[in-house]
């Protein structure tokens, strides 16, 4: 997969994509993920990205000229284009479909992602209508720009590339991947304190924590997100389960917060 990014400013993504397992998937060229700054598709002397709102108001317009020309480099050096259904270029902007694990999915799948982060008072319209594929927002609340919305849209989308996490390391169990929170984790050492791993997961008994973890990602989700438990798709065995099951009782699940 590859992603280009789009945006104004370029130094803002460099810690992000610079460690951890994003680069790892850059540098193993399992992804390929590249910077573009708008202001170089600019042709003035002031390199200017954008301008006054026709009809007034506060604020500044980004234009549309270096958006679509920067899109169009791109399309245009792309060693093989991809199939228009290869490709999606997206505006990141509070106006789009907000994100969820389930558009990650979606967007995994695409060979070449093309993001493109507005600013200001927002990008002339006409980016939208006749440039961008897709628009989308990662909550219901205004950052001052698109850039920290793209690092999360590309991280999500990245880690679901096969191959990304490396062959151990799974994303099927990970919380919203099943429509359900995690159940929780537990590592060495088995007694913390006064507080006790679950006797379960010491058992060695994989089919006992299968289950356990079953259960306790219904509660969990029950307790915290009952909203998603709509949408999950539980079996008949699982609703029954919804209100019988007891959460783990130590924890932050217990009312300790
Ligand atoms: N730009 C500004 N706010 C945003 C949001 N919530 N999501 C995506 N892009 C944005």
């Amino acid at each position: 997969m590859q992603i280009d990014i789009l945006t104004l400013f370029p130094q803002m993504f460099q810690s992000p994509f610079g460690s951890g397992i994003v680069k790892r998937a850059i540098d193993q060229k399992l992804v390929g993920v590249k910077i573009h700054n708008i202001r170089d598709y600019t042709h003035d002397k002031h390199h200017t990205v954008d301008d006054y709102p026709y009809g007034g108001g506060a604020g500044m317009v980004l234009k549309p000229e270096p958006i679509f020309e920067a899109v169009e480099a791109i399309r245009a050096a792309m060693p093989h284009q991809p199939a228009v259904d290869g490709l999606t270029v997206i505006l990141l902007t509070p106006q789009g479909r907000l994100f969820s694990q389930q558009i990650a999915l979606e967007l995994s799948r695409y060979s070449h992602l093309i993001l493109i982060c507005g600013h200001y008072e927002g990008v002339d319209e006409r980016v939208s209508q006749y440039l961008v594929t897709d628009e989308i927002s990662i909550g219901d609340y205004v950052l001052s720009g698109g850039e920290l919305a793209a690092m999360v849209v590309a991280d999500a989308v990245l880690r679901l590339v096969p191959g990304v996490l490396g062959s151990a390391a799974s994303p099927v169990d990970d919380s919203h991947a099943t429509g359900l929170l995690e159940y929780p984790q537990y590592t060495r050492p088995p007694l913390y304190r006064e507080w006790a791993v679950p006797e379960v997961l010491l058992s060695g008994n994989h089919a006992q924590i299968a289950k356990w973890r079953h259960e306790q990602a219904i509660a969990r989700t029950r307790e915290r997100r009952p909203e998603l438990l709509e949408k999950a798709n539980l079996n008949l065995r699982e609703r029954q389960l919804l209100d019988k099951v007891e959460l783990n009782s130590e924890g932050p699940d217990s009312g300790g917060r």
